[in-house]
C-alpha cells in the first residue's frame, strides 16, 4: 500500500496567552498530522483549545512552540509573503455562529468574494467575480441572486451555507470547520453536515472537524483526537475510539452521549472524569504512547500496562 499523504502536521504545538511572566499554556505540546481527504475530529470541552489549535493552524493566533507544517512546509512562525499567501487561500475556516460570523452591513457578494481581493485578485472583472460567487452559492444549494441580499436576510442554515461558500470560493485544500454545526437548529443540521461531505468527496478536501460532543464525529471524521485542558490524551480511527476507549477523559465524555433506547438512556452510569486518577510523578510521567497501531494514548508505562491486556 502506498504511504498516504499528511496534508498537516502538527508537533509539539504550544500556544500561550498572558504576559511572559505570567502566561497561560491553552495549547500543550500537541501532536497529530492530518492525511489528505480525511475528515480529523478534534473533540474536548469548551476551554480545552479547540478553536486555539484551529486558528494557530491558520496563522490568527501565533504560536509559542513546536511546528505546523502543511503539505511539507513549515507554516508556523515567521515565513515568506509568498507561502503566507498561498497558504491564505489553501486553509479556509468555517465558524461556530453563523449569526455573528458575517458582517452585517455587506452584501452576500462581497462576504463571499471578499477573501479573493486579499488574495491580489483586483484584476478580476466585475463580471468574472459575480461569476465566481454565483458558482460558489451555486455550489452551497444557494441562489445565484443572494448575492445582492443581506446577512439579515437569511436563516442560521442558509448563513453558515454563505460561511461555506466564502471558504469555497477560495479553491481550499483544507477546511477547518470549527464546531459548524452547534449553533444550528437541530433540523438543519444533517443538511449541513452532507452538505460538507459532498463537497469532500467532489474536490478531495481535507477536514479538521472541532466539536465537543463525541456523537457529533462519529459518523463523519476517520480519526478522532480527544484533548482535555490544552493536551491531546487520546487519538484513534473513530470506530477504534468507540469500541476501545482507554482514556478515562474519553470514557466520560462517551458515558454522556444521550442513547436512543429509553431504558438504556434511564440506567445510563455517567462517568466523572476526575485527573487526580493518574498518579502522574517524576519517575512515573504520562507519555503519549502508542498501545496498537494508529490509537495513542497519553499515559504512565503503569496505565499502559493495564490499557494492552484490554486488547
Ligand atoms: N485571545 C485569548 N486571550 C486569552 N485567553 C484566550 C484567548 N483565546 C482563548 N483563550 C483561552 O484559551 C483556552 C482555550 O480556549 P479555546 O477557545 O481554544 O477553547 P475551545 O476548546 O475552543 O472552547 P469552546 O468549546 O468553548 O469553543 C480557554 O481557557 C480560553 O479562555
Ligand atoms: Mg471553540
Amino acid at each position: 500500500m502506498s504511504e498516504r499523504k499528511k496534508l498537516v502536521e502538527v508537533e509539539d504545538l504550544t500556544v500561550q496567552f498572558g504576559s511572559k511572566r505570567h502566561p497561560f499554556t491553552a495549547v500543550d505540546k500537541v501532536s497529530f498530522h492530518i492525511y489528505q481527504g480525511e475528515t480529523f475530529g478534534l473533540v474536548g470541552e469548551s476551554g480545552s483549545g479547540k478553536t486555539t489549535i484551529g486558528r494557530s493552524l491558520i496563522r490568527i493566533h501565533p504560536t509559542s512552540g513546536g511546528r505546523v507544517l502543511f503539505d511539507g512546509k513549515q507554516i508556523n512562525g515567521k515565513i515568506s509573503k509568498e507561502l503566507d499567501r498561498e497558504v491564505t487561500r489553501r486553509i479556509q475556516m468555517i465558524f461556530q455562529d453563523p449569526m455573528s460570523s458575517l458582517n452585517e452591513r455587506a452584501k452576500v457578494d462581497y462576504i463571499v468574494s471578499e477573501g479573493l481581493f486579499a488574495q491580489g485578485h483586483q484584476h478580476l472583472s466585475a463580471q468574472e467575480r459575480q461569476e465566481k460567487v454565483a458558482k460558489a452559492l451555486s455550489d452551497v444549494g444557494l441562489l445565484p441572486e443572494f448575492a445582492s441580499r443581506f446577512p439579515h436576510e437569511f436563516s442560521g442554515g442558509q448563513r453558515q451555507r454563505i460561511g461555506i461558500a466564502r471558504a469555497l470560493v477560495m479553491e481550499p485544500d483544507f477546511i477547518i470547520a470549527d464546531e459548524p454545526i452547534s449553533a444550528l437548529d437541530v433540523s438543519i443540521r444533517a443538511q449541513v453536515l452532507n452538505l460538507l461531505s459532498k463537497l469532500q468527496r467532489e474536490r478531495d478536501l481535507t477536514y479538521l472537524f472541532i466539536a465537543h460532543d463525541l456523537s457529533v464525529v462519529r459518523f463523519i471524521c476517520n480519526r478522532i483526537a480527544v484533548i482535555h485542558k490544552g493536551r491531546i490524551v487520546e487519538l484513534a480511527d473513530s470506530e477504534e475510539l468507540f469500541l476501545h476507549p482507554l482514556h478515562p477523559y474519553t470514557r466520560a465524555l462517551l458515558s454522556a452521549i444521550p442513547q436512543p433506547d429509553p431504558i438504556a438512556e434511564r440506567n445510563k452510569v455517567l462517568l466523572v472524569y476526575d485527573p487526580a486518577c493518574h498518579h502522574y510523578s517524576a519517575e512515573n510521567p504520562a507519555k503519549w504512547q502508542e498501545v496498537v497501531p494508529g490509537h495513542f494514548v497519553l499515559a504512565s508505562d503503569e496505565e499502559m500496562a493495564e490499557y494492552q491486556k484490554q486488547f
